[in-house]
């Protein structure tokens, strides 16, 4: 009995503590304006989730530590909508939005009727319906046909801002049913960044923020889909048993009370000049939305009029989709380029005949990168759809095969580079320029070349190493060394006194170690760790130089990659000429790194946690040591405060924590560059 009572006790606080996260998530989450420390809400999360292992009998399916954790499908259900979910009319003139308002008008019966309209704007995203039952989410689906959809809830569920449990409006008891419906979408910014990572592993990348949503909400395994980056606006409701709404503004207006994300850009407008306004103005502003919209919702406000107004072929008559100019044009291909970027990667980009998409002209798309472009299978004089979404960069999406003519003509990437002619290294689905003296990549590298763990050139800043590539003064980083007063003084803002100091910098950089000095050579692959392996192996460069792939790949930590990098390096003929000019400027060095002071060494990750988790191709100690040398932390538990976990091949129970918490994970790629992009 007591035991009983005891239970009844920890049953109610773990209800009490459900609640306080369920709200502290939706200030975070929905509204953006957290109210605790990430630490006090990480304490709440704890000791929910210590209870819940304590009393598995009292976990809830509503409860926050039950986002993700389902097990993957072989295939979804189908789901009959109890009201289907209809479809809009949609127009893009003018003319037939006031046509739509005549409409409207006449069947109300006359000039006399008052008519309020609710402006929505059109989410590029798809719809769903998610159902409550006593304020519990029960199930989630898609729209599919109408009728029928498929039944993903436990994809829905990983959602951040789709509640689990709603909250109860003005403190009455939540309806025995109620049905949502709304748009799930991808934010723009994040659909670059998945994109990005997509391409960087050789994978299938998305055309647009709307195939991504679409691609990661229908995936088997939800936590894949947990890792995508969603979110949901809702904008209407299906059954709501027990409540009745008067108005649409009514409906908008409780959906955010009990917790949802509604647009910030909806409105409400007596005068229909006042919706085309209106129009126009969302129009105006779509690129600063991180949200992908293809036109505004006009609707009725008063049900009691949508009601009269009714539906014709599953579209009602009381609202209507006026569309934006699509962002999706058709236009040939009338040549495909090579760009070179900073970092020396190879972007294969069509040259279009140029097209207007939404207000831009666009005679540029991207194809991302040879993997890419095999598979959409583009080819020079072909005709193809060109999409730009928000701001990023204009992209084929597909090309018309029924447009061919048996002239287009197919690319391949070259195997030199077009800007500075040195050798290609392909990485992964990646080609990358490798010669030293790139004009593309000249910048980065003589900034390299000049920071503080490689040469260390003081006083060489972003800004007159700019200047010296833009006006030609040097073509590779040993050309510093040749630069005399009377060039630095015809640099903007240089002044005797700064030019002085910088050749002074210059010659005291000739004095340097051997580990310094590989670094600087921004061998790829070869960062600061390899290059002090480098320095204790080899007697001086010109051994490195000779060194064959089985000396190379003979020291432990150096593996195949490296080893063929370094190779390629030391072959190109612009290697040598640089390895030339440095013994004719004078550098010379020391074979021991002598006391490079630990403060010396940036702690980029300075108050970062991070966590590993799974197979990674580094030894884990080894990368634990490189984020402590940073000046982070290697923790080995997941918590709130962790902000990174790496995860490998077959990561575990971490991996599902780290979604749970909203931790940011990421692959070992992207840690790679993460340690790369500290400052030296
Ligand atoms: S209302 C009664 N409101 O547009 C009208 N739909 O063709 C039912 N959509 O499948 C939809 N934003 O995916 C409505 N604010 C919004 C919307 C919206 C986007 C989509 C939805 C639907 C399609 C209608």
């Amino acid at each position: 009995m007591e035991e009983e009572e005891g239970k009844e006790a920890v049953n109610k606080y773990i209800g009490d503590l459900r609640k306080k996260i369920h709200y502290h998530n939706y200030r975070y989450y929905v509204l953006n304006e957290p109210e605790i420390s990430d630490a006090e809400y990480d304490r709440l999360f704890k000791e929910l989730d210590e209870l819940e292992s304590k009393y598995p009998e009292l976990v809830t399916p509503d409860s926050p530590t039950q986002r993700v954790g389902a097990n993957p499908l072989e295939e979804f259900g189908a789901y009959e909508h109890s009201i289907p979910l209809l479809s809009l009319n949609s127009v893009s003139a003018q003319s037939e939005v006031r046509d739509f308002d005549e409409r409207v008008r006449r069947f109300l019966g006359g000039v006399e009727e008052e008519i309020e309209y609710v402006v929505e704007p059109k989410i590029d995203g798809l719809a769903m319906e998610l159902v409550y039952e006593n304020g519990v989410l029960s199930v989630g689906s898609t729209r599919g046909d109408g009728k029928t959809g498929e039944e993903i809830t436990q994809n829905l569920r990983t959602i951040k801002t789709i509640p689990l449990r709603i909250f109860s409006d003005a403190d009455a008891p939540p309806l025995p049913l109620l049905e949502v419906r709304g748009e799930v979408f991808m934010p723009v910014s994040k659909f670059k960044e998945l994109n990005e990572e997509l391409g960087g592993k050789g994978e299938k990348m998305f055309a647009n923020p709307r195939n991504a949503a679409a691609g990661s909400v229908r995936q088997l395994d939800p936590k894949v889909t947990a890792y995508r980056p969603l979110d949901f606006f809702a904008y209407g409701v299906g059954i709501a048993e027990g409540k009745e709404f008067s108005t649409q503004w009514g409906v908008l207006d409780y959906l955010r009370r009990i917790g949802f994300k509604i647009s910030p850009v909806i409105r409400r407008f007596k005068e229909f000049e006042d919706v085309i306004e209106y129009h126009e103005k969302v129009k105006a502003k779509r690129d600063e939305l991180d949200y992908e919209i293809d036109g505004i919702v006009v609707k009725v406000n008063s049900i009691e009029q949508q009601d009269r107004l009714g539906t014709i072929s599953r579209s009602p008559r009381w609202a209507l989709a006026y569309k934006f100019p699509a962002r999706e044009e058709f236009t040939r291909v009338m040549d495909i380029v090579v760009q070179v970027g900073r970092t020396g990667a190879l972007t294969p980009v069509a040259v279009l005949e140029p097209v207007p998409i939404g207000g831009v002209t666009v005679s540029r798309a991207t194809l991302h990168n040879e993997d890419e472009l095999r598979r959409k299978d583009v080819r020079i004089g072909d005709t193809v759809v060109v999409e730009r979404a928000g701001d990023v960069i204009p992209e084929v999406v597909s090309v018309i095969k029924s447009k061919r003519t048996g002239t287009e003509k197919e690319f391949r990437m070259p195997d030199r580079c077009p800007v500075c002619g040195a050798e290609v290294m392909k990485e992964g689905p990646i080609v990358r320029c490798i010669g030293v003296s790139c004009v593309a990549q000249l910048k980065e590298r003589i900034k390299h070349f000049a920071s503080l763990r490689a040469l260390n050139i003081e006083g060489l800043g972003e800004k007159v190493i700019e200047q010296l590539v833009d006006r030609k003064m040097v073509s590779d980083a040993t050309d510093l060394f040749f630069l005399t007063k009377s060039d630095l003084l015809k640099l903007e803002r240089m002044g005797d006194k700064l030019a002085q100091n910088i050749l002074d910098a210059l010659e005291k950089s000739k004095h340097t170690t051997f580990f310094r000095l590989i670094h600087a050579l921004g061998i790829r692959h070869v960062g600061e760790h390899t290059a002090s392996l480098l320095a204790d192996k080899f007697r001086d460069l010109e051994s490195l130089r000779n060194a064959g792939y089985d000396d190379l790949i003979s020291i432990p930590e150096v593996g195949p990659e490296v080893a063929k990098s370094i190779l390629l390096f030391f072959e190109q003929g612009s290697t040598k000429e640089l390895l030339d000019k440095l013994e004719r400027a004078g550098v010379s060095y020391e074979k021991k790194e002598v006391g490079v002071a630990e403060e010396t060494v940036s702690k980029v990750l300075e108050g970062k946690t991070f966590v590993f988790t799974g197979r990674i191709a580094m030894p884990r100690e080894e990368a634990k040591g490189i984020v402590e040398r940073l000046g982070g932390k290697a923790a080995s538990s997941v918590s709130k405060r962790t902000d990174y976990v790496v995860a490998g091949e077959e990561a575990g129970s971490k991996l599902d924590t780290a979604v749970r918490l909203g931790v940011k994970i990421i692959d070992e790629a992207v840690f790679m560059r993460l340690i790369k992009k500290r400052k030296l």
